[in-house]
């Protein structure tokens, strides 16, 4: 198992499959991209499947989510997630996509044992979609979204970050929206995790002003007075029911107390927290010919060293120099 020093226990892996993406949305990377990790620090496809077997197999997970970057641009997603799904006890298997190409991609990844998708969508413009993300692709991302629904990647779920003075004002349309088609959306309270480092404070949209937007147009009620558990999303019911909506309040409201997440990024490194300062290499243990067990401990031992929390809104907190493109979401 992949326990902490607060009784905390890792069952969610995250793995990044690469930091490109084809996107720049602002609260994330700057408008010419980043320098991105060059192949021969990458895992190559049979080291992810290699690692997430041990972690499924001697470490417990239940859960494997693919992040990026955009894990779509990684040629071998559809065969690594085969691989997984191959696993006994079967892990759940989800993705976090920005939607560019899931039209081509969603049949064959649900075939080759898919679960989930969250695709992120933060605007019903077009043209606002391309003040936030830099790139005219709007509609590849709603032909996303209906080829995940027809694949029967369900329920589909979208996560939405607000940004002030450029989509803030959407929030009850993007809901009734989502309302409207079936889908689970998300709002997520923008974090320090850019790699321009221009994350502001007094500028990001809280979970308080995501819910009174959104009660302009709707009623909102929580869907459990039961604790929220791992789930980083709080839940209210919209109108009565069923529809839902959650609201991820990263900053104001933190969650790590419930955290059971444990991640791996695309160059082999294991982050035991999204802002974690620090990391632990498996990949170059990994190709000295370490076994199993000796990565299963690495990993335990990286995990061991879990922060109680992240600690956004403290005065001492410092921005991991990995940024958000480069871990995972
Ligand atoms: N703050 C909050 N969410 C972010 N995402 C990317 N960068 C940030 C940030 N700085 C979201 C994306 C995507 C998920 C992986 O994380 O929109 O939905
Ligand atoms: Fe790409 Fe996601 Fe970052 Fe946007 S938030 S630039 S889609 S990695």
């Amino acid at each position: 198992m992949l326990l902490d020093t607060f009784g905390r226990q890792a069952v969610d892996l995250r793995v990044s499959l690469t930091d490109r993406c084809n996107l720049r949305c602002t609260y994330c990377m700057p408008e010419e991209g980043l320098q991105w990790l060059g192949k021969s620090d990458l895992l190559t496809d049979e080291e992810i499947v290699r690692l997430v077997t041990l972690a499924v197999h001697d470490l417990g997970m239940r859960e494997v989510r693919f992040t990026g970057g955009e894990p779509l641009l990684r040629p071998g997603l559809v065969s690594i997630v085969a691989a997984c799904a191959q696993l006994a006890p079967r892990p759940e298997l989800s993705l976090t996509t920005n939607g560019i190409g899931l039209a081509r991609t969603a049949k064959a990844l649900r075939e080759a044992g898919l679960d989930r998708v969250n695709v992120s969508l933060d605007t019903l413009d077009p043209e606002t979609f391309h003040t936030l993300t830099r790139r005219s692709r709007h509609q590849d991302v709603l032909d996303g979204l209906a080829a995940a629904e027809s694949a029967g990647l369900l329920p589909v779920k979208l996560n939405a970050v607000l940004m002030r003075g450029v989509n803030d004002h959407e929030a009850a349309d993007l809901l009734g929206w989502c309302l409207e088609r079936g889908y689970q959306l998300r709002f997520i309270e923008q974090m320090p995790l850019d790699a321009q480092h221009g994350w502001d404070r007094s500028q990001m949209i809280t979970a308080e002003e995501i819910l009174e937007r959104l009660r302009t147009r709707f009623d909102l009620t929580p869907e459990t007075t039961a604790e929220r558990g791992a789930a980083p999303a709080e839940r209210w019911l919209v109108d009565g029911g069923p529809g839902s909506v959650g609201v991820i309040a990263s900053v104001t409201r933190p969650f790590c107390r419930a955290c059971d997440r444990t991640r791996l990024t695309a160059d082999g490194q294991v982050r035991n927290c999204l802002f974690a300062t620090g990391e632990t290499d498996l990949r170059t243990a990994l190709r000295s010919g370490a076994s199993d067990a000796e990565l299963a401990a690495l990993w335990r031992a990286a995990m061991w060293g879990k922060k109680a929390g992240a600690g956004i809104d403290d005065p001492e907190f410092h921005q991991p120099d990995r940024p958000m493109s480069a871990i995972g979401g």
